[in-house]
């Protein structure tokens, strides 16, 4: 992959962005969703590539654009698969609540994994701790195991984890054992890179979130020099024969970073739609414009960009054909 791809990237989240930015608050997930789709399936249009939708919006019955499958691109330069996911976060947005992402990782053909929709336990760390922890252990063991490669008390550690009824227990433990929480009410893809990002203040991140957005932190991860270690949950019957027919044999294995991601270049990119760990909103200003703010990684060379853009609005002129939409 040309490394100029990464440029192109951004600017096909950073129109998600703009375009879910406009239903901040408004109550409607599926408008903001709807919204950040269209345009990031219109700019895919202008980016070199022959790419291939691996993860994406839902199943070609189900999505009208992104959807797996779908090819993206202008049809020149490498073959790739593309995974999306225009608006990370529906319901932040929809109630203007911090933390919501617009996010794309491309790879070889071939290298992403091509994740149901459907739960996957995480176990996310940064560069200290990758290779040192073990998805199996109990979460006492892999919290000591943490603080003890880390050099701290447990008291000294802080883990994300979602804010849901499943983790009760999870949480408890975390309790029990004494480390700092924060708990996330959504946005897991944000949640599980933060870990590698020292300013975040995160040590770890576990707990159970979209398989989707595993794939997608993974590839974050591996720019950053941290790991992800999944295992997809399938909840039934029909799940574990998706998982089958999605090339997974064992759905119950534990994924590995290369499982996820394969062992080639990657190139991560995200837009903040509303603030978060690491990424500023989508900032209107008095002069008709919108500021964003991105971040753009490549694995091969573990460059980590930070761009920050100021758009015209009135000359964003898809933007507006899709916004009056
Ligand atoms: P959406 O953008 O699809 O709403 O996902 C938000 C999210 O918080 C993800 O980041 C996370 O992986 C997933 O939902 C967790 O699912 P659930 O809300 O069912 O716990």
């Amino acid at each position: 992959m040309e490394r100029e791809l990464a440029l192109e990237i951004v600017r096909v989240t950073e129109l998600a962005a703009l375009a879910a930015a406009s239903w901040m608050g408004r109550g409607n997930k599926y408008e903001a969703d709807g919204a950040a789709t269209t345009a990031m399936r219109a700019m895919f249009d202008s980016v070199a590539i022959r790419g291939t939708v691996v993860i994406g919006e839902g199943e070609m019955d189900e999505a009208p654009m992104l959807y797996i499958g779908e090819a993206v691109g202008n049809g020149q330069g490498p073959e790739v698969d593309v995974a999306v996911d225009p608006l990370e976060g529906t319901e932040l947005v929809a109630k203007g609540l911090n933390n919501a992402l617009a996010v794309i990782a491309i790879a070889g053909k071939g290298q992403l994994l091509h994740a149901p929709d459907m739960y996957m336990e995480k176990l996310a760390v940064g560069p200290a701790l990758t290779g040192k922890l073990q998805l199996d252990d109990p979460l006492e063991i892999t919290l000591q195991k943490a603080a003890d490669a880390l050099g701290k008390p447990l008291s000294n550690l802080t883990v994300m984890i979602l804010d849901r009824e499943r983790h009760q227990k999870q949480i408890a433990t975390l309790r029990e054992v004494g480390v700092r929480i924060k708990l996330l009410s959504d946005g897991d893809v944000a949640g599980a890179i933060a870990p590698a990002l020292s300013e975040s203040g995160i040590d770890l991140y576990v707990g159970s979130g979209g398989a989707p957005e595993g794939v997608l932190a993974a590839a974050a991860l591996r720019c950053l020099g941290g790991e992800l270690i999944g295992r997809l949950l399938p909840g039934n019957e029909e799940e574990i024969e998706r998982c089958k027919q999605m090339g997974i044999e064992d759905p119950h294995r534990i994924l590995s970073m290369d499982d996820m991601i394969g062992t080639g270049d990657v190139i991560f990119a995200a837009t903040g739609i509303t603030p978060g760990e690491f990424l500023s909103g989508v900032r209107y200003t008095s002069d008709h414009r919108a500021d964003t703010h991105s971040i753009v990684m490549r694995a091969k060379t573990r460059t980590i960009r930070f761009i920050q853009s100021s758009h015209y609005l009135p000359n964003k002129q898809l933007l507006q054909e899709i916004l009056s939409k």
